[in-house]
């Protein structure tokens, strides 16, 4: 492969992900984009929400009777000559950690507004997230087809709160019943909007000029009189769009539209591929690997399992960094100093699945895993590095799970320690006694894993109250300091599902004592995989 050819697929190819807050929208837009993909004939149809049973189990099905490429996690879809990665984000409402880790993966996040409600809790935690990488921001005002708020207050809202200029590209027209379009301030040209045509691609019915008067004929003189008026002051007090801005996380470009009434969708899409950048470097523990190079390489961001529920099958989703992915390739398995030759990947493009022949950077593709690859690993072509800034979180929640047969045991701890590979929860089990306790970023963590040992491990666990407040990771260069720290605080002391030594405290007070009592030992509050 020449360097042209890997450049090509490198140049057409975006990577995102939809940040937002439930019900503005997420799952509605999705079924859209993917009709502008041209892998729905018809949408509305695409149900991932959730990370619901009903959803996971349907996914082959759906799979097989559309013949497209959906699965609760990745999408792939060419738009005009561009070939985008979306990527999903888990639907139910915690700030979880899968969420973080997704957002690593990907170039670019959509954040979806509901503009009747504006600035929502959940965005204002993800875009933290995203901050953390200065991730692009593009964004989509939705559900124009209801009242919604005033749209410039919305902008000054985003603003204040997310701290992130708005640089609108398209203005509404109306909104609710007399929701009439947008115009376009970069194409000057209105475009209509009709309704009735939510799962259709609609016939695009524009009118050049601002001041045409086929404009007022289309949607009344008092309304284009409105949208003039209101044009002159938009444009001259909101920010311009800036490519550099929009790069460093600093400026959105903003597009109202109605997701359900499909209207919009595609003006954000041709900002999305035009502006988002193409597969980007990614830091390592040794230098920054750039998307061109020619030798693979790719880390894991996300482990899923039963996503095909007759198997119990667990898929590792790879985002590819650098090279290319051909079907058969030897890789190193960087943390177990292994090679390994991959020739069962999968892909989410339409049709098959399992035929994954070649993949390039900002492809994400899955690797079946038998239990050794976990989160944070790094695939290379042989070269010493590890992907940084894949990290867990000390959980801030615990309970000590206990079992109603205690027969099962050995399925428990099974079952805890796959579902903290897959980072849906955390494990940890005190040096001292056999507890098994259960820790989480967020509350509805608990249920998902008492559910999912249940549907998938054939155990039923209830949950106590443990006398835990807070986990830190620890390590220590001395290693005679280190023994006798754990000598002293063995009560404090337990492994978590990867083996690595936490201290779990009673209290921050507890906390605070020990490390002033051991100033050697480092106590960390996220650890990277
Ligand atoms: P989410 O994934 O972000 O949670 O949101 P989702 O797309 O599921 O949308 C939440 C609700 O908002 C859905 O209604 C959906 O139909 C509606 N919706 C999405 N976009 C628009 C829009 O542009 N205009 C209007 N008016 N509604 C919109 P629901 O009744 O909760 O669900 P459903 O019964 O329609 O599935």
């Amino acid at each position: 492969m020449t360097d042209a050819q890997l450049n090509k697929e490198i140049e057409c190819r975006r990577t995102f992900a939809i940040i937002s807050h439930p019900d503005a929208g997420k799952t509605t837009i999705t079924e859209k984009v993917l009709l502008y993909g041209n892998h729905l004939q018809k949408a509305g149809t695409v149900k991932g929400r959730g990370s619901n049973q009903h959803a996971k189990s349907d996914w082959m099905e759906m799979e097989k009777d559309r013949g497209i490429s959906i699965t609760t996690s990745v999408m792939q879809f060419p738009y005009k000559g561009s070939l985008v990665n979306l990527l999903d984000t888990p639907g139910h409402e915690d700030f979880s950690e899968d969420t973080y880790r997704t957002l690593t993966a990907v170039d670019s996040c959509l954040m979806v507004i509901d503009a009747a409600k504006g600035v929502e809790d959940r965005t204002r935690k993800l875009m933290e997230v995203t901050r953390l990488r200065d991730t692009p921001i593009i964004t989509f005002m939705n559900k124009l087809d209801r009242d919604i708020r005033d749209p410039m207050e919305v902008l000054d809202e985003v603003e204040d709160e997310l701290k992130i200029a708005c640089a609108p590209i398209t203005w509404p027209i109306g909104c609710g019943k007399l929701f009439k379009g947008v115009y376009h301030i970069h194409r000057d040209e209105v475009i209509l909007y009709q309704t009735g045509q939510g799962s259709t691609v609609q016939e695009v019915n524009t009118i050049k000029g601002l001041n045409n008067p086929e404009i007022d004929a289309a949607i009344g003189e008092d309304l284009a009189a409105q949208m003039r008026d209101e044009l002159e002051l938009v444009i001259g007090a909101s920010h311009e769009f800036d490519q550099e801005l929009f790069l460093a996380g600093e400026l959105t470009p903003v597009f109202f539209g109605t997701a359900l009434g499909n209207f919009g969708v595609d003006h954000m899409l041709d900002g999305l591929t035009q502006w988002s950048p193409t597969p980007m470097p990614r830091q390592t523990s040794v230098r920054e690997v750039f998307a061109n190079e020619e030798n693979f390489s790719g880390f894991i961001f996300k482990i899923q399992a039963n996503m095909d529920p007759k198997h119990r099958d667990r898929v590792a989703f790879m985002r590819i960094v650098s090279g290319k992915y051909e079907k058969g390739m030897k890789m190193n398995h960087v943390r177990l100093g292994k090679d390994v030759r991959i020739s069962d990947a999968l892909t989410f493009v339409a049709g098959d699945r399992s035929a994954v022949e070649e993949a390039y950077p900002g492809d994400i593709i899955g690797l079946h895993n038998h239990g050794t690859i976990q989160i944070g690993d790094t695939f290379t072509q042989g070269e010493d590095f590890k992907f940084a800034g894949i990290p867990n979180f000390a959980p801030e929640l615990f309970r000590r799970i206990r079992l109603k047969d205690p027969l099962k045991q050995k399925q428990l701890l099974k079952g805890l320690i796959q579902l903290s590979e897959e980072g849906a929860v955390q494990v940890f089990r005190p040096l001292d006694n056999n507890d098994l306790i259960v820790g989480a970023v967020g509350i509805l963590q608990f249920d998902v894993v008492v559910q999912r040992l249940k549907s998938e491990y054939n155990v039923e666990a209830i949950y106590e109250a443990v006398n835990v407040a807070t986990a830190r990771w620890v390590s220590c260069e001395d290693d005679k300091k280190f023994e006798e720290f754990r000598r002293k605080c063995s009560t404090n002391l337990a492994l978590d599902g990867g083996n690595n030594l936490t201290y779990i405290a009673p209290t921050r007070v507890n906390l605070n004592l020990s490390k002033e009592r051991y100033p050697e030992v480092v106590f960390t509050e996220t650890r990277e995989h």
